[in-house]
């Protein structure tokens, strides 16, 4: 049974969502907008705003967001579903259901998600019903996880039998798909068999908290067999965008402000059972960007609690790098020698544990306590490239103040001048700024010669927000207009690459653009935060326009407004495309190259013209 997508967009668009979050928060009209106390983290001063024209709200401290059916998921902790019906009920809508064949097909992404929903149940249910599932619970017993965490996480056990899973799924799910999520595998002979199976089962969410995939760790070690065994990348699963336990542990992240990052499964579920929530695992790969993104939406301050063998060590540098880049404030723990979380909190309990992480020190400490233990300070030239690392490691930090900080802290501790380790600092820094490469172009030369890399000027900036800032209009003139001039990929900025490609798939879908529609099934948490603050910014186009063209009415400033951004957008793309050949010619290496690019030019100019006759 499933609600169909028509009603809920009926539902969705006969709510006021400031009526409904009005109900929970204090609201305040503020401009445009509602402005309230955010009830998904802590803060005393309002960041919590409510557009009412947009029909979403965000907050500007927490980056919570969405639509209405996503506030009520989240304050009221209810699935989509019951958020749907919840607002159905307040306005006194008739819901009817359909049937799952009914006339809407699923989309692939639908089909995969339901195939690993039910593996899961499978998996769940073998360890904690079924005969074939005491191993299981022995091992659990063993290693002092409770039911309440086993069914919490919905984890599960993989009967040892070969094939007990393709048997189970043959007449319920499309066994292709379950190939496809590598679930079923199939042998030389053609023999289809359990990929996971006599392992133990850790359900892998996305944020949202839907299984994408599986991490299955094998019950007695085997030199032929790898210990974990993790789901391929699928289209729902990306194993560098994901961090395990998220969805557990967002709420209590924003609640603290405060994420703890351990390696493994075990370790996430042993301090979340021991009441520490606000735990996310890396899982075994290396700490990705886009998994420092995905963080920084819930909060900026992390604490690493890696093993202390090697691995971890190397594991906490390299994250320390990329959490630097990020603005991250960082603070690391040293277990002691042999321990892991895991082992660690059940040892000692939760207490002694809190007691650790207060001990926690600065990425800096931690580096150069490491470098002292490796006996780097005891020789004048690893000295100085442990302390040239130090410094490095400062570069990557934005804040200059944070920098300065940290540089009278080496200064003070090594007795070196200040002023010498500063020039050794701004040498990397200038570094930085010239690998600085802008987002790749497309325009039609680099098919025949690779265009030069365009510099991003603030005017690029501004005049790519303003037509995003068109469409979230959600004039259909407006967005056929500007989408009959220029195509997604010539955004130069990939965030606004992305938005515009999101947009015009749903424009062309449906006919029309609201943000409210969209914005809770983006699952790149980048490309929504900025969505949802380009529609609420206090920022609107409308009120600069008003000043250039007064007194006119609203429809016929917008359109000069599209006009004349458009007209800028092209006119700039094709100055660089001009400039580009230009300099091209200046280095080319046979006359032949010489006349194509001449020609070329001549095209880009005689364009230049029409396009100046068509905007006037
Ligand atoms: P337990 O031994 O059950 O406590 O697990 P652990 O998490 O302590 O294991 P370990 O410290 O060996 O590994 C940490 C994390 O690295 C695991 O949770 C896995 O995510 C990952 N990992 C370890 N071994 C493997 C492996 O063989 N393959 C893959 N893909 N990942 C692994
Ligand atoms: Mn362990």
């Amino acid at each position: 049974m499933r609600i169909p997508e028509n009603k809920i967009e009926e539902i969705r668009s006969a709510v006021n969502i400031v009526d409904i979050i009005a109900e929970f928060v204090n609201l305040r009209k503020r401009g445009q907008n509602f402005l309230g106390l955010c009830p998904f983290h802590n803060e005393k001063t309002p960041s919590f705003t409510v557009s009412e024209e947009k029909q979403i709200f965000h907050c500007f401290g927490c980056h919570a967001g969405g639509n209405v059916f996503k506030f009520l998921m989240d304050y009221e902790k209810i699935s989509f579903v019951e958020a749907v019906k919840s607002v159905a009920e307040r306005l006194g809508i008739q819901i009817e259901y359909e049937n799952q064949a009914g006339t809407e097909k699923q989309s692939e992404q639908e089909m995969l998600y339901d195939v690993n929903e039910i593996a899961m149940k499978y998996f769940s249910d073998i360890l904690l019903t079924k005969e074939e599932g005491e191993t299981g619970r022995k091992y659990f017993q063993q290693r002092k996880i409770k039911n309440q965490t086993i069914r919490e996480f919905n984890l599960g056990y993989a009967p040892y039998k070969r094939d007990a899973f393709v048997e189970y799924a043959k007449n319920r799910i499309d066994l292709e798909k379950a190939m496809q999520l590598g679930l079923i595998g199939r042998g030389k002979e053609g023999n289809l068999f359990d990929k996971f199976s006599g392992r133990i089962i850790f359900p892998i969410d996305s944020p949202n908290g839907r299984v994408v995939g599986f991490g299955g760790r094998i019950l007695e070690k085997n030199e032929y067999a790898a210990k974990y065994l993790n789901s391929p990348e699928s289209i729902i699963y990306t194993k560098g965008k994901l961090l395990y336990g998220l969805s557990h542990a967002k709420d209590e992240i924003r609640r603290l402000n405060k994420v703890i990052m351990v390696e493994g499964y075990m370790d996430l579920i042993s301090l979340y059972q021991n009441g520490i929530k606000n735990v996310v695992a890396v899982s075994g790969t290396a700490l990705t960007e886009d998994q420092v993104v995905l963080l920084s939406r819930y909060s900026k301050n992390v604490v690493l609690l890696f093993d202390a063998d090697i691995a971890g060590v190397k594991a906490s540098m390299r994250s320390i790098e990329i959490l630097l880049k990020k603005d991250f404030e960082i603070r690391i723990v040293s277990l002691p020698k042999g321990e892991d979380p895991d082992s660690y909190v059940n040892q000692f309990g939760k207490e002694k544990f809190d007691e650790l992480v207060k001990q926690a020190v600065s990425f800096h400490e931690y580096q150069t306590a490491l470098y002292e233990a490796e006996g780097y300070f005891t020789d004048s030239a690893r000295s100085a490239e442990a302390i040239r690392n130090l410094v490095k490691s400062l570069s990557l930090i934005s804040d200059e103040l944070k920098r300065n900080f940290y540089i009278k802290s080496i200064s003070k501790r090594f007795g070196i001048r200040e002023n010498l380790l500063e020039s050794e600092l701004d040498k990397l820094l200038v570094k930085d700024v010239k690998q600085e490469t802008p987002a790749k172009d497309s325009f039609r030369s680099n098919k025949v010669f690779p265009n030069k890399e365009i510099k991003i000027t603030q005017e690029i900036q501004f005049l790519e927000r303003d037509i995003i800032l068109l469409f979230l209009t959600g004039s259909p003139d407006i967005i056929k207009f500007v989408f009959s001039h220029i195509n997604p990929e010539e955004f130069l900025i990939e965030l606004n690459r992305k938005i515009a490609e999101l947009i015009y798939e749903e424009f062309n879908k449906k006919g029309s653009f609201e943000v409210a529609a969209v914005i809770d099934t983006i699952e790149d948490e980048e490309v929504k935060d900025y969505l949802q603050l380009l529609s609420i910014d206090q920022y609107s186009l409308s009120s600069s326009w008003e000043k250039l063209y007064p007194k006119q009415d609203n429809s016929s400033v917008l359109s000069k407004v599209c006009m004349d951004t458009m007209k800028k957008f092209k006119s700039l793309q094709m100055d660089n495309q001009i400039k580009d050949i230009l300099s091209q010619v200046q280095n080319v290496s046979s006359e032949e190259e010489g006349r194509e690019l001449l020609h070329i030019l001549d095209q880009y100019q005689a364009d230049k013209k029409r396009l100046n006759e068509e905007f006037n």
